[in-house]
């Protein structure tokens, strides 16, 4: 049995993971922006321990060890930072600082901050195995479309902060990776989507399964194909 500790637990991608790994015998705690208020799949989900964390608020970043204390956790096996936005804003008119820096915060630097919070209780982990939830349209090789600046944007700088991260923590015996969960009907995602929540979170556990240090630093595809940069 593993600790797995999934942000953006509520709903979509981060539910179902959640979901299927307690179904397994894992350890999970999960995260939502405010555990009183928690979707009716989120608070009916048994042997899934929930922590608040809104990840647009640094001060809820930094207080996460002290939540995860009190709830009995004093080390993480497998982060998997899942919480992510997507942006109405796509073409340059419609682009905003505000919104850039909202969507940022989200998608690409709370991974980076909840991972800086909680290294040392990975560290004192068995796997030490850290999974950012990116986007094929954070993939610059694949970008023929354009615009999407924040969504784009934030999660192309994602996968640039994790493999600094994978090189950083790489001596230390982490392995860092970043993950496309594949076009998923969620609310992000529509309903117009091919894969179900099932289908991708069946395959993105299944890969964590498989993920050793080498890999570390790679952009997989929710089937465990390598994602160009
Ligand atoms: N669905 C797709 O096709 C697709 C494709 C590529 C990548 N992704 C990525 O996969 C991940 C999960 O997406 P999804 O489709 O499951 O999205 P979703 O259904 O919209 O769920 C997003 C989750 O993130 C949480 N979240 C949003 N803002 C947050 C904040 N400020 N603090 C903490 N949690 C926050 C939400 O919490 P609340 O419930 O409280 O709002 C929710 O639990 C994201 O990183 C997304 O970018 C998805």
């Amino acid at each position: 049995m593993a600790t797995y500790l999934i942000t953006g637990g509520n709903r979509g991608i981060g539910l179902t993971m959640a979901t299927m790994l307690a179904a397994r015998g894992e350890s999970v705690v999960a995260t939502a922006r405010s555990v009183d208020a928690l979707s009716p799949q989120a608070r009916s989900l048994s042997g899934v321990r929930w922590v608040p964390l809104d990840v647009l608020d640094e001060g809820s970043i930094g207080a996460l060890p002290g939540r995860l204390a009190a709830v009995g956790v004093s080390a993480i096996d497998v982060l998997v930072n899942n919480a992510g936005v997507s942006s109405t804003a796509r073409s340059l008119a419609e682009v905003t600082a505000a919104e850039l820096q909202r969507v940022f915060m989200v998608n690409a630097f709370a991974p980076i901050l909840v991972a800086k919070a909680l290294r040392g209780m990975i560290d004192a982990g068995s796997r030490r195995l850290i999974v950012n939830i990116s986007s094929q349209l954070g993939s610059i090789t694949n970008n023929d479309g354009g615009s999407s600046y924040p969504y784009r944007g934030s999660k192309t700088a994602l996968n640039q902060m994790t493999v600094s991260l994978a090189n950083e923590l790489r001596p230390c015996g982490f392995t860092c990776v970043v993950a496309h969960p594949g076009w998923v009907r969620t609310d992000m995602g529509g309903q117009e989507a091919p894969l179900s929540v099932e289908q991708s979170a069946t395959q993105l556990i299944a890969l964590m399964d498989r993920l050793r240090p080498t890999d570390s630093g790679r952009f997989f595809n929710y089937d465990g194909a390598p994602m160009p940069w």
